[in-house]
């Protein structure tokens, strides 16, 4: 799949006068990119949307990127197989990227289930601006919620490389925050993220 190229090689960077801290400034926030990884029905959009409700409530400029909605466009040309998992999170990376110059609290939800793939995404970004969020549920629990119907088609053989029965999990070692959602309701989930942004001086003294 495309990695950066010499089909690119003769391209020059533009310096932009209006920079992320310019942004920043005008903005009164930080931004940065909270990353939501787990298996399929572990509650990632879910909670991602939630507390970007928070946030945005709070008068924070924030998007979310979702897999299920990002497979529909900038990503409809890919599968599930290995390879066309690391595109498809190389290219969430670099949007989350241009978010983040954006200025933008950009959240995503997506499975991303290899650990080098979020590894890359977090070296793209400046230190401390990627923060992994760990949305923790036992498989059984995710194949018993089957919200979208598709564990049973994946324990039929109707989908392949479908993650936690075909296709692997690989769990972060090291999250940001691990959250359990099947013991957490939505609410205590969104405390745990702003509690946590809070502690690193993202959200600003006002947003509480
Ligand atoms: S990722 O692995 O590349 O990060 P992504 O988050 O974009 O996956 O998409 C996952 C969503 O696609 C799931 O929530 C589910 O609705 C749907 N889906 C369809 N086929 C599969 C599959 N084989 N494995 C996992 N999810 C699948």
């Amino acid at each position: 799949m495309s990695q950066q190229t010499d089909k690119s090689s003769n391209t020059v960077w533009h310096r932009a006068t209006v920079t992320r801290q310019r942004r920043a400034q005008k903005n009164a926030h930080k931004s940065v990119v909270l990353w939501f990884t787990g298996l399929s029905g572990s509650g990632k959009s879910t909670l991602a949307h939630a507390v970007e409700e928070h946030l945005y409530q709070n008068g924070l400029n924030t998007f979310v990127l979702d897999g299920d909605n990002v497979r529909h466009g900038l990503c409809s040309d890919l599968g599930f197989s290995e390879a066309e998992r690391k595109e498809n999170i190389r290219r969430i990376s670099e949007t989350a990227k241009l978010l983040l110059e954006a200025g933008i609290v950009t959240l995503t939800a997506f499975i991303s289930p290899f650990k080098a793939e979020r590894a890359i995404a977090k070296r793209l970004m400046p230190q401390g601006d990627f923060i992994e969020i760990h949305c923790y549920c036992p498989l059984e629990i995710c194949e018993q919620r089957d919200v979208k119907g598709l564990y049973k088609k994946a324990r039929l053989g109707e989908i392949k490389d479908f993650t936690g029965i075909s296709s692997p999990y690989e769990a972060p070692e090291n999250p940001d925050l691990k959250i359990d959602t099947s013991l957490l309701s939505i609410e205590q989930s969104v405390q745990k993220v702003t509690a946590l942004l809070r502690d690193r001086n993202i959200l600003p003294a006002h947003a509480l």
